[in-house]
């Protein structure tokens, strides 16, 4: 993506050869700030604290993470507390373990000396990996859109209601459920997006109206509880959204409050798209009852962060002092409720059967642990 006409990835290699570059999300939209990661402590500390986050980008970092460590200490007990880490950063999307299965893959048979190579390049194709898996995902999405768009008459845009960020900034490039809308914009279809706000942490009215608006793609933030009134009101044509995790069966974890708007979508008959890159499907789970739902500090919930006229940055309460604060991360969308599952290879049913069939190699695989002896 381009930010201010230079081309950006979210992750990259530092000119010095020996550390990683990412984007200080936490600062956007109204600062732009890099960070460099030189250690497997920054990169833990980057995703811990959501400095990077998106179920892709979390694993890429992680991905790096490790290559990170081996610099420091390649033994295979270093790369085992590596792993064990970067994995208890967080918990819910299964991009995260499957960069780390990737990374211990890719060094376990290798002599020490050989494996801080092989962790970069390791990490250096999952980045790139993901970037054509999104291309993939915005091609086969884009077909969607374009067939609404048929429906439409002429000057009237196709209207796409997502959630949360599951755009350029959650992934290495393009996104997942922002890469169809990009295909689209770019090819000159007329597309206009809802941004939920995404409470606590606003990713869709920070992050998403943030990309959407330096691509140029005209787009509306709406407050999280005002996507069932549009669909009731016709002014929806479908809803796309990203997944932390998709399972064997076809039931989607993502962002808190996705069931929600896909519950709204099927009441009106709105189409639920959920853009899936292979890396976020879990074929070792099937009921979406069985994903661990993150929890975050209360502190997200009862403050607010956002620019005073004067152009400070400050962050206030919004809830009384005593008032006890809940602050589940994601939740799960029944797979009965998702119309289809844009993954790379296709637009496919939510259902075990169509799952297995578009991805053999990962649905029989045995479970893999991140283990760097076994
Ligand atoms: O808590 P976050 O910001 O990491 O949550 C992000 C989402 O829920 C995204 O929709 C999901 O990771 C898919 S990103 C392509």
């Amino acid at each position: 993506m381009k930010i201010d006409g230079r081309q950006m990835r979210t992750i990259w290699i530092e000119r010095d050869g020996v550390s990683a570059g990412i984007i200080d999300q936490t600062q956007l939209p109204h600062r732009f700030v890099t960070v460099r990661l030189a250690t497997l402590e920054d990169a833990a500390r980057a995703i811990r604290t959501m400095q990077v986050r998106g179920a892709p980008l979390i694993g890429t970092t992680a991905a790096y993470g490790v290559w990170l460590a081996s610099r420091a200490d390649a033994s295979d007990e270093a790369l085992e507390k590596a792993c064990s880490t970067l994995a208890a950063t967080r918990p819910t999307a299964i991009n995260l373990k499957w960069a780390l299965d990737e990374m211990v893959a890719a060094v376990r048979n290798r002599p020490r000396n050989e494996r801080p190579d092989a962790a970069f390049l390791r990490a250096g194709e999952i980045a790139d990996e993901d970037v054509t898996i999104n291309r993939a995902i915005g091609a086969h999405g884009l077909q969607i859109i374009e067939d609404i768009a048929a429906q439409k008459k002429k000057g009237e845009p196709v209207n796409v209601l997502t959630h949360c960020n599951a755009g350029w900034l959650a992934t290495v490039d393009l996104g997942t459920a922002t890469a169809p809308i990009y295909a689209a914009h770019d090819k000159g279809l007329q597309i206009h997006v809802f941004a939920d706000e995404t409470r606590p942490r606003n990713q869709g009215a920070a992050l998403t109206a943030w990309e959407l608006g330096h691509h140029g793609v005209p787009h509306t933030v709406i407050p999280d509880n005002t996507g069932g009134h549009l669909m009731q009101h016709k002014m929806v044509d479908l809803v796309i959204v990203g997944a932390d995790r998709v399972t064997a069966q076809g039931d989607v974890c993502n962002k808190i409050g996705t069931y929600l708007k896909a519950l709204a979508a099927y009441d009106n008959a709105v189409p639920f798209y959920v853009a899936a890159p292979s890396p976020s499907i879990d074929f070792e789970i099937a009921d979406g009852a069985d994903i661990p739902i993150e929890q975050r500090a209360a502190q997200e919930v009862a403050t607010i962060t956002g620019k005073t006229s004067d152009g400070r940055i400050e962050t206030v309460q919004i809830v009384p002092d005593e008032s006890p604060v809940a602050n589940f991360a994601f939740d799960v969308t029944p797979a009965r409720l998702v119309t289809g599952l844009i993954t790379e290879r296709g637009v496919i049913t939510a259902n075990r059967a169509a799952l297995a069939q578009a991805f053999p190699e990962r649905a029989e695989v045995r479970p893999k642990s991140n283990r760097m002896v076994g």
